[in-house]
């Protein structure tokens, strides 16, 4: 398909690799609702296509995302956002079952901040800046940064970053736990397509049962959680095994 706001790639030695770059340069990548919908459409399709180990969501050296679109969004009303239930389509990309990788160079603000909280893992370049400004323009985070983000960083560091709107560096959100690995900027997008490779070496079946394992740490009790594992651990027995 012809996306107008995105560009889709399939990279990787074995070509196994979803490559999704956001593609408004001019507006830094900024979250409009048809921006989204390519995105989820993007997103389902890789999930469903065999050949397909990880996926990667990526920006530009610029900007990941600087939000959702604030020209788009402003007019909204109360009722408008109820009824239609504003940026819906994020639900697909938290539905993948596939490993979802962020590549961040630049800003990833606000929702853009968010979008790469959604992802399973990641990756920052050095110049990256993360940020949820919302509250300078009289909001909050509307898709998952009050949550997400205390479950990454803590509460202290999360009401810091929430209530000032001050942006954090690649370092310091490394530091923090909301990021995994640091790159020089050039360098990041060949890391994150290794680190995809490296989880396509595994059986798709277990890396998804992985992914969904580890996610139940957000959504359960410890108790509640220990047992999906071990239920989800006895089941890989019923799995064709690799050799050791
Ligand atoms: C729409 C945006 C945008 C945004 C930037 N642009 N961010 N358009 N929505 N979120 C546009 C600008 O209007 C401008 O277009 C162009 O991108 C370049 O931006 P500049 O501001 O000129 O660039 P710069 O001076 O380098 O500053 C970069 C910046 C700043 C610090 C990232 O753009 C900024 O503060 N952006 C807004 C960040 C923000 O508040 N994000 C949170 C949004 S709320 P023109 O046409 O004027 O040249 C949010 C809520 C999420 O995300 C809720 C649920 C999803």
């Amino acid at each position: 398909p012809a996306y107008e706001n995105i560009k889709i790639d399939v990279v990787g030695a074995k070509k196994n690799v979803g490559l999704i770059q956001l593609h408004r340069p001019k507006a830094l990548n900024a979250l409009c609702k048809p921006l989204f919908v390519e995105l989820g459409k993007a997103v389902n399709d890789f999930d469903a296509d065999n050949n397909i180990a990880a996926i990667i969501i990526t920006g530009n050296e610029k900007a990941f995302a600087a939000g959702a679109d604030i020209k788009e969004m402003q007019n909204n009303t109360y009722s408008h956002n109820t009824k239609e239930g504003f940026l819906r389509e994020w639900e697909d990309i938290s539905n993948c079952g596939k490993p979802i990788i962020a590549a961040v160079n630049g800003f990833a603000l606000g929702g853009g901040c968010e979008l790469a909280m959604l992802c399973d893992i990641i990756y920052a370049g050095e110049k990256a800046k993360f940020g949820q400004p919302e509250i300078n323009i009289g909001t909050i985070p509307g898709a998952g940064g009050t949550q997400r983000l205390p479950r990454y960083v803590g509460k202290s560091k999360a009401m810091e970053i929430v209530l000032t709107g001050n942006f954090i560096d690649a370092h310091e959100a490394e530091k923090m736990g909301l990021v995994s690995r640091v790159f020089p900027v050039d360098k990041l997008l060949e890391e994150t397509i290794k680190l995809a490779e490296r989880i396509g070496t595994h059986s798709p079946l277990i890396v998804k049962l992985a992914k969904q394992s580890v996610n139940q740490a957000y959504e359960t009790s410890l108790r509640a959680g220990l047992q999906f594992e071990k239920s989800v651990f006895y089941g890989t027995f019923a799995t064709v095994s690799v050799s050791i």
